[in-house]
């Protein structure tokens, strides 16, 4: 029997990558973004057959709800949950408008609570049961110009060892991985000679966040954890 895999952000760039690494390694993954045509045209590109799309805006509480129901009567029980959908809306915090805040807290903090609670109940029944939250290391660091999202991080981080704690009796483990700069649409904006101040000296490639996010679901002994994937980022912050 394969895996069943829930990728939250899995339609593009790190949740996209991890979702065609899990396929690989035969898992049966389902994908969950807002965008539904974009979710289903990562779905075609994945390994084997059987994955799934769904369109769920994680910070709303009824749409993770009724998602995960849908998930659990169609597919059945959750063996890994990665939480990689996730906004920035960078502005100085003088600057940056209400409307612009809680989007974030919603979707990269609330949001990953929301999943994770969704899905506790059917992991308990699978053996291995894994999360891994996708933070950041401006959680760790901080950044000027991004005070919320930082603080979305920071507060992923907290909550990521809390759940660890409660539920590790239960074999359940859940660990937090920070990438630095990545390649994404999310970076498309940033200008490349930020990678100056990167001790490796370039961004990452989603691929090389899902090698390590793929680890940390896999390793059966580690769990509350923090694994940094930066290129060396965070050591000149
Ligand atoms: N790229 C980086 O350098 C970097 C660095 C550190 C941390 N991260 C974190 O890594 C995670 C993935 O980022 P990325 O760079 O891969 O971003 P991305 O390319 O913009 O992808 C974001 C994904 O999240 C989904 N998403 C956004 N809001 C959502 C919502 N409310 N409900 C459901 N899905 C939602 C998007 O699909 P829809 O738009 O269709 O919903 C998309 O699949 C994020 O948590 C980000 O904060 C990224």
């Amino acid at each position: 029997m394969s895996r069943l895999a829930v990728v939250c952000g899995g339609s593009r760039g790190i949740g996209r990558a991890v979702s065609r690494l899990l396929a690989t390694r035969g898992c049966r993954v389902a994908i969950v973004s807002r965008n539904e045509d974009v979710a289903k045209a990562t779905v075609k590109s994945l390994h084997g057959a059987d994955h799934v799309a769904l369109s769920c805006d994680v910070s709303k509480e009824q749409d993770v709800q009724k998602t995960f129901e849908m998930i659990q009567k169609t597919c059945g029980n959750i063996s890994y949950l990665v939480n990689a959908a996730g906004i920035n809306r960078d502005a100085l915090l003088l600057r940056i408008r209400p409307e612009d805040m809680l989007p974030q807290l919603h979707t990269n903090l609330l949001g990953s609570m929301l999943t994770c609670r969704a899905a506790l109940r059917s992991m308990l029944h699978t053996e291995g049961a894994a999360v891994v939250n996708i933070g950041s290391v401006v959680g760790m660091k901080g950044n000027s110009g991004q005070c919320v999202y930082s603080a979305s991080k920071a507060g992923l981080e907290g909550f990521t060892r809390s759940l660890a704690k409660e539920v590790a009796s239960r074999n359940i483990r859940v660990n937090l991985l920070a990438p630095g700069f990545i390649h994404t649409d999310m970076t498309l904006g940033l200008k490349e000679d930020r990678a100056r101040s990167i001790p490796l000296g370039r961004f990452g490639e989603p691929e090389e966040v899902a090698q390590a996010v793929l680890f940390l679901l896999e390793s059966s002994y580690v769990t509350g954890q923090v694994l940094v994937v930066d290129g060396g980022l965070q050591l000149a912050m």
